[in-house]
């Protein structure tokens, strides 16, 4: 998959630069070449001699190195490669990113890059959870950085908790998602996922108990298959799928939103649980208790149907419009007037009836209803599900 493929590898000063080193070993293995880039501080951790020994490349570490820039300038050296990686991503070279600085090579060559980059974070715990590194984090997912991990665990510190780099196998599945020629190529598919959370006053909301695993799992077997896929999230703690680009968002309006902003789109799955209702007047205060011992009169108004109004566009209509049925009894004849009467091409129906532990379990029992009627799929782990419906959303798109 990664046949013929170049990586533009940075590596980054950090205890996991070793990691790196078996980094690149791998990639080289699947046919991808590696352009080595290693940080000042990097060299701390790792030799320019083991790295270029093992990339089989000569490694490049000075902005100002004038050879270097006679044979390559930078701007060139930056959009020589597929996919820019850095790994070990570093709280600095994060927050480099993040502030747009460019002040060695490796943040200059960040800089210049027209490619997709996706990063590798490593760090202590704390520093991982540090609100600026956090906000560097967001700030990073909106100029549509990737990020794999990072992973949970005992440290190099001796500290516990999520900071530790991914480990290659699953570097090197995210590179694969993002360089995969897969049948999706060069589509692109939007997929709603997760619930919407209505806010009634600053503090409370309505929610429901979707996890968003069944959306996650979609958009990331419709990238691993190639797709550019918009994957618009209410809050969900499910990891976001690599290779996609997320929008996180919080209510129906905010989703009705991004979905629009993000068409057009050759498919759209419609995997997210909205809310039907939200509160008609959100209070900016506080709800107090008035004393009366009566409850606050709630008044409530209908959201929009995000599917079936994509589902009946004029323009922009994606070609393939997949919706969801989530039923508790009698899920093909309910889940079959619901494709009617959203306009969409196929509805993915499930019985979510608390004993069939589907909603927020691992497992699904999905029935496809489509043109061609009905069709029932074993009870089957949500990521196979996923991997199902993105081959056959490939099948049609082809
Ligand atoms: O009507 P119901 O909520 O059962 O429909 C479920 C399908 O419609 C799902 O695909 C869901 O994502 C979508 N939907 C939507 N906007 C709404 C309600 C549902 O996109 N307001």
């Amino acid at each position: 998959m990664l046949e013929g493929k170049r990586v533009l590898l940075i590596i980054g000063g950090g205890i996991a630069a070793f990691k790196s080193l078996e980094l690149i070993r791998r990639l080289r293995e699947r046919g991808c070449a590696v352009t080595p880039v290693l940080t000042a501080s990097a060299e701390e951790f790792v030799t320019p001699l083991s790295v270029s020994a093992l990339a089989a490349e000569k490694v490049h570490r000075d902005l100002f190195d004038l050879t270097e820039e006679s044979e390559m300038g930078h701007i060139e050296l930056s959009r020589s490669a597929d996919l820019v990686v850095v790994a070990p991503c570093t709280a600095n070279l994060m927050a480099k990113m993040a502030g747009g600085h460019a002040d060695d090579l490796a943040s200059t060559l960040l800089m210049a890059t027209d490619k997709p980059v996706l990063i590798a974070p490593a760090m202590n715990v704390r520093m991982w959870q540090h609100p600026a590194t956090q906000r560097n984090l967001s700030t990073l997912r909106q100029d549509s950085v990737l990020a794999v991990g990072p992973d949970e665990g005992e440290m190099a510190c001796g500290e516990f908790g999520p900071g530790r780099m991914s480990e290659p196998p699953d570097i090197i599945s995210a590179v694969a998602a993002v360089l995969s020629d897969g049948p999706l190529n060069g589509r692109h598919i939007l997929v709603t996922s997760g619930p919407t959370i209505e806010p009634i006053d600053p503090v409370r909301y309505i929610a429901n108990r979707s996890s968003g695993a069944q959306g996650a799992a979609i958009a990331q077997a419709l990238a691993s298959l190639g797709a550019r896929v918009t994957f618009v999230t209410g809050p969900s703690s499910i990891p976001t799928p690599i290779g996609v680009k997320a929008v996180p968002v919080e209510s129906a309006m905010q989703m009705l939103e991004a979905v629009e902003a993000a068409l057009p789109a050759d498919a759209a799955v419609f995997a997210a649980a909205v809310a039907d209702w939200r509160v008609a007047r959100k209070s900016t205060q506080k709800i107090k208790k008035d004393g009366s011992g009566k409850p606050p009169a709630i008044e409530f108004t209908e959201n929009p149907d995000i599917l079936s109004a994509v589902a009946r566009k004029r323009e922009d209509r994606p070609a393939l419009v997949v919706g969801f049925a989530a039923e508790t009894g009698d899920v093909v004849n309910h889940a079959t007037a619901k494709r009617e009467r959203k306009a969409c091409d196929w509805i993915v129906a499930n019985d979510v009836s608390p004993e069939t532990g589907i909603m927020g379990g691992a497992e699904n029992e999905v029935i496809l209803i489509t043109d061609d009627g009905a069709e029932k799929w074993p009870r089957m782990d949500k990521t196979q599900v996923a991997v199902r419906l993105a081959t056959r959303i490939a099948e049609t798109l082809a």
